[in-house]
């Protein structure tokens, strides 16, 4: 039995529905049942409550033998994904597998991959201490990113993020989740920490040009000042986790990524989808 976090989520949902392709069996912990009534349909078992609850994630990991964590980026994620981690050693869960980021490094400055990385180092020690195997994916800028521009492009055919000329490797949720998948389900990944990116390095600028190729019609990137940016998201996101994307995009416009890896080329033995593939079969959403 695999235990899912996340699965109303991106990166969670498109594992377990990735995972129940491959018939795992599968149980989840939601808050709200009736966003994952098409996984309950398709045989996932539900856990409904909040994973801050230690209640709720003992329960959920009564004869659990692998867990997948992921949870979104804010003030308590840290402190969640830790008891998280205690919770799963105390219930003898096998392996944990945490969605962390590529950004996360010992020498991470801005607050979103200085928790990642302090819950992998916790991870670590756990695995020291008690034998419980795990698995790092860190991936890059994920492309569905882009869906939160698809207004914008659709209208005006612009779209405008405080990115600077920053670049990303950005990465597919479906290939993030594939990896998770084969990680979750195959043999040899204890212990690693996969980076994941896409085929290519992009700006942001260059991320215009292939939406000007697929929609025949040119796109335009426009930086946005983060000052309006944080003006713009004030009342979308609290202010613990404005501070921190602010903080995130600031070092991808300053410093940016400059290299692909060949993780999931050499995990899953194909090419990982383009930001070109990811705009095609989302055409309809842009144009
Ligand atoms: N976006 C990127 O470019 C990027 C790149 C690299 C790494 N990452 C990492 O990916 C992670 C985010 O993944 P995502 O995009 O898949 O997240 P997401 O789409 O925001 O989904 C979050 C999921 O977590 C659930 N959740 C949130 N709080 C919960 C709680 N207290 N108890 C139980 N469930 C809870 C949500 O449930 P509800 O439906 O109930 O809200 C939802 O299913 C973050 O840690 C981020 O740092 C992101």
């Amino acid at each position: 039995m695999i235990l899912l976090t996340g699965v109303t989520g991106k990166t969670g949902g498109e594992t377990a529905k990735q995972l129940l392709q491959k018939g795992a069996k599968l149980r989840a912990i939601v808050r709200n049942e009736a966003k994952a009534a098409e996984l309950k349909a398709a045989g996932v078992e539900l856990v409904v409550g909040d994973v801050a609850d230690a209640d709720t994630v003992r329960r959920a990991f009564e004869g659990v033998d692998k867990a997948f964590l992921t949870l979104p980026n804010g003030r308590n994620q840290e402190a969640q994904e830790k008891q998280f981690t205690d919770l799963a050693v105390a219930a003898g869960v096998k392996h944990l597998v945490k969605m962390s980021s590529m950004e996360a490094v010992a020498h991470a400055q801005t607050p979103i991959p200085k928790a990642h990385w302090a819950v992998e180092e916790y991870i670590r020690a756990a695995g020291r201490a008690s034998g419980i195997a795990w698995t790092m994916v860190k991936p890059n800028f994920f492309m569905q990113n882009l869906l939160g521009s698809a207004a914008g492009i659709k209208a005006n055919r612009k779209f405008s993020l405080p990115m600077g000329n920053g670049t990303t490797g950005m990465a597919d949720v479906r290939d993030i989740a594939a990896v998770c998948v084969e990680v979750l389900t195959g043999n040899g990944h204890a212990g690693k920490s996969y980076e994941i990116t896409g085929p290519e390095v992009l700006t942001f600028h260059q991320v215009a040009e292939r939406f000007s190729a697929v929609l025949g019609a040119k796109v335009e990137y426009v930086p946005m000042p983060t000052d309006q940016f944080r003006e713009r998201m004030k009342n979308v996101l609290e202010p613990w986790h404005l501070n921190a994307v602010c903080e995130l995009f600031r070092e991808i416009a300053e410093i940016g990524l400059d290299h692909t890896t060949d993780t999931f080329r050499k995990l899953m033995g194909r090419e990982p989808r383009s930001v070109t593939q990811f705009i095609q079969d989302h055409v309809a959403l842009f144009r």
